[in-house]
């Protein structure tokens, strides 16, 4: 009913999170949406901005995925579905009430193939060891990304865990002031034997940051 309903207008449910502010999950011409005051997080633009980045990736090299900001957790749903990816994957998110909402309202929840993790990103990737064939890094609040996440150290900690030949697909930005602190870490990837692809105004808002990288095997 409320599938149908929300062909006429929008149907909004809205949960308080201390972390996220408010959040809405919103049916919108028979689809669920997580959305922030300002910004869609899951299901929506945001899933389709990520799966212009994946079209560009070759994912049937990929044994693991980290996926850095789990949200509603379209993009794991976009991987298993469109791209038919059957390996495993390490979802991190900061917030308890948005991994619930993961799991009650979009029907994500830990299995073999998938691990979620409740942690601050920033933490998990100081203490993490393991590698990865391709890290996803969705990291927002509301419409901004934490300046930590833009930080050298942050990205040092990152580098460390991409696997030989892997790939790292930033969620950028929606803000041009970003743009300088993006050019900072796009000089250090590429120190780091990194090819770029810079997408902007994919979907009209944001930009896309696709590292790819080249490990020489020494022999
Ligand atoms: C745009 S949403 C992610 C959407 C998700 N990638 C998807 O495909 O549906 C951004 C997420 O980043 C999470 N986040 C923000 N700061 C974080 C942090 N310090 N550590 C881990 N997650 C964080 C938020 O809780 C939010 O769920």
């Amino acid at each position: 009913m409320i599938q149908l309903l929300s062909y006429i207008y929008p149907v909004t449910k809205k949960i308080r999170s201390e972390i996220s502010g408010d959040l809405e999950i919103t049916w919108y011409n028979g689809k669920k949406h997580l959305n922030t005051k300002n910004a869609n997080y899951s299901y929506g633009s945001l899933q389709k901005i990520l799966k212009i980045g994946l079209q560009k990736i070759d994912l049937s090299q990929c044994k693991n995925i980290l996926v850095l900001g789990m949200g509603g957790g379209s993009v794991i749903k976009t991987l298993q579905e469109d791209f038919n990816y059957k390996n495993t994957i390490t979802a991190v998110d900061i917030d308890p009430i948005i991994i619930d909402i993961a799991k009650e309202e979009f029907n994500v929840s830990k299995t073999n193939e998938l691990q979620i993790i409740c942690a601050d990103a920033l933490k998990f990737m100081q203490q993490n060891s393991k590698q990865f064939d391709l890290v996803i890094i969705d990291l927002f609040v509301d419409t901004e990304i934490p300046n930590s996440f833009f930080s050298t150290s942050f990205w040092q900690d990152i580098m460390k865990a991409v696997a030989i030949n892997g790939t790292i697909l930033f969620n950028a930005s929606l803000h041009k002031t970003d743009n300088d602190k993006l050019s900072d870490i796009i000089l250090l990837l590429k120190k780091n034997n990194y090819t770029i692809e810079k997408i902007e105004k994919v979907d009209q808002t944001n930009t896309l940051l696709i590292a790819k990288l080249f490990r020489c095997i020494e022999s």
